[in-house]
């Protein structure tokens, strides 16, 4: 009987035992941290994002940020409290990583005169998401003792293993010769050469883009035989369109702003005639039709014209309601050839568009 009780009480106080066990692990927090947490360098993070779910526990710690800014485990400890109120601590461990590659600031054309050795790192900058000091090589080959166009490559690499590589081209050009290089405001590349502008390589002339003195010898060939064409196609629908006025040189320019700023002004004068090397007349692509004056607008040739010009790829230059974007009046007998491609773009189902909005570019005198 004796045995049989202390047995009796053996049992009970296992199972008293068992029974809190139990019972303290039911109510014991479960914390599941996010497992192989990797963040990367210098990102906003907090302790408490590194938890995944808890259940049974109320966290103690505050939130705080965590110090990514340095490669590597980082243990996070937090602490939580059960339903009776004991708190414990537990740990995880988040790995900061860099998987950003450098970013390189850097222009993608370089220009020099042959035999003229240029520094090609020269204005090239890097920065990386890890704040790291990061080298620049240049990769390819070049030889600034031969023209031609080399193209080349920045390539910058981080500790991490994260590289960057950004493609340039180099010109080594021959003597005499100069270019310079601008991208517009629509993203279009821009080159000066010996003076003269091309945009996306078509010739630029306004107020602001001009000409040097010497440029220009006459309509060019493919301007005549595109007028040619059209002049066909104009006869066929029975209209007769001439050029009055084609290529004009400096010189005739300067006489000619000259004679309106003595007639009318400067101010006025610069509505409606170009300086002298700001004509598009002396690039050998434009050319004034028919009769050049106001009353030309809305005869049956200007119409014809306003509508089919861009067949033959011309636009209409200065467009009716544009003069703030091509910095003169409306002219509806002054035809510019672009090529058909841009012509039609230009033409833009007959709400004609202008060089200067199509490529994002102003017609400002700098003075
Ligand atoms: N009339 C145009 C703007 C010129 O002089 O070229
Ligand atoms: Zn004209």
């Amino acid at each position: 009987m004796k045995i049989k009780k202390k047995v009796l009480i053996i049992l009970i106080s296992i199972s008293i035992v068992i029974l809190i066990a139990v019972i303290f692990f039911v109510i014991s927090p479960k914390v599941r941290f996010i497992e192989n947490l990797e963040v990367p360098i210098n990102k906003e993070y907090y302790n408490l994002d590194a938890i995944k779910n808890i259940k049974n526990g109320k966290i103690i710690s505050n939130k705080e940020r965590i110090d990514t800014s340095k490669l590597g485990n980082i243990e996070i400890t937090i602490e939580i409290k059960n339903i009776l109120g004991i708190s414990k601590k537990y740990k995880t461990k988040i790995k900061i990583v860099d998987t950003e590659a450098p970013n390189i600031i850097y222009k993608n054309i370089l220009t020099t005169q042959i035999g003229k050795e240029i520094d090609l790192l020269n204005g090239v900058e890097v920065s990386d998401n890890s704040n790291e000091k990061i080298n620049v090589v240049v990769e390819g080959e070049y030889d600034f003792n031969k023209t031609g166009e080399y193209l080349l490559y920045y390539v910058a690499k981080d500790s991490s293993g994260n590289i960057k590589k950004e493609k340039f081209t180099l010109k080594v050009l021959a003597n005499g010769v100069n270019e310079s290089y601008f991208t517009t405001s629509k993203g279009f590349s821009g080159v000066i050469k010996n003076g003269v502008t091309y945009i996306d390589g078509y010739l630029v002339v306004n107020k602001t883009y001009s000409l040097p003195s010497t440029y220009g010898n006459g309509l060019t060939k493919e301007t005549m035989d595109a007028f040619n064409e059209l002049k066909s196609a104009a006869l066929l629908d029975g209209f007769n369109i001439y050029i009055a006025s084609g290529f004009r040189s400096y010189d005739r320019q300067v006489t000619l702003y000259n004679n309106y700023v003595k007639r009318d002004g400067k101010n006025a004068a610069d509505t409606y005639s170009a300086r002298p090397g700001h004509s598009e007349h002396q690039s050998g692509l434009t050319f004034d039709v028919n009769e050049v004056s106001d009353k030309f607008h809305n005869t049956p040739e200007a119409n014809w014209l306003k509508d089919n010009c861009y067949k033959y790829g011309f636009i209409l230059r200065f467009p009716n309601g544009k003069d703030k974007e091509t910095g003169f009046k409306y002219e509806s007998w002054h035809f510019r050839y672009v090529g058909k491609e841009l012509a039609k773009k230009l033409y833009n189902d007959g709400d004609w568009l202008t060089m200067e909005e199509y490529f994002g570019i102003l017609s400002i005198y700098e003075d």
